[in-house]
């Protein structure tokens, strides 16, 4: 009896971890930041930016869509580098997984090219 309530426990455990976008992010260890966004970005923004997944449904906590170049192209990569970094409501900081300069390049060579892409 204790050991099913044990088991139920550890289970119920698994499963809110597992539906939890922002655990177990990744660090940026170098190279490939196409990686990097699919391994640490694409969970919530989609892995081409438009915050849907692969079967095309909204991604529920995407809060942009990159893809809109309209909307994209009003804001400046200084506030994307810094949001990256330092957070912003659901968007967790990235400042203890990957350096300034490569939240730079990421936002230049990954994320812009989102809107370009479409
Ligand atoms: C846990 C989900 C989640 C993950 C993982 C995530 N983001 Fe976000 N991101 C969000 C949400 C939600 C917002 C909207 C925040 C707001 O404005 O309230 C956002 C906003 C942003 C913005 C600002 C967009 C704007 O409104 O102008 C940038 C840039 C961004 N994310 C880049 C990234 C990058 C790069 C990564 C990976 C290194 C990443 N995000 C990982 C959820 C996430």
């Amino acid at each position: 009896m204790r050991r099913t309530i044990l088991t139920a426990l550890l289970l119920a455990g698994a499963t809110l971890s597992a539906g939890d976008p922002a655990k177990d992010l990744p660090k940026f260890q170098g190279g490939d930041l196409q990686k990097y966004w699919t391994d640490a970005c694409a969970r919530c923004h989609g892995v081409n930016g438009n915050g849907r997944d692969n079967s095309g449904k909204p991604l529920p906590d995407a809060g942009f869509d990159f893809t809109d170049s309209r909307k994209a192209n009003k804001k400046k990569d200084s506030d994307w580098v810094k949001v990256t970094l330092e957070g912003k409501d659901k968007m967790p900081a990235f400042k203890d997984k990957m350096s300034e300069a490569d939240a730079q390049k990421m936002i230049t060579e990954i994320v812009r090219k989102f809107a370009a892409k479409r």
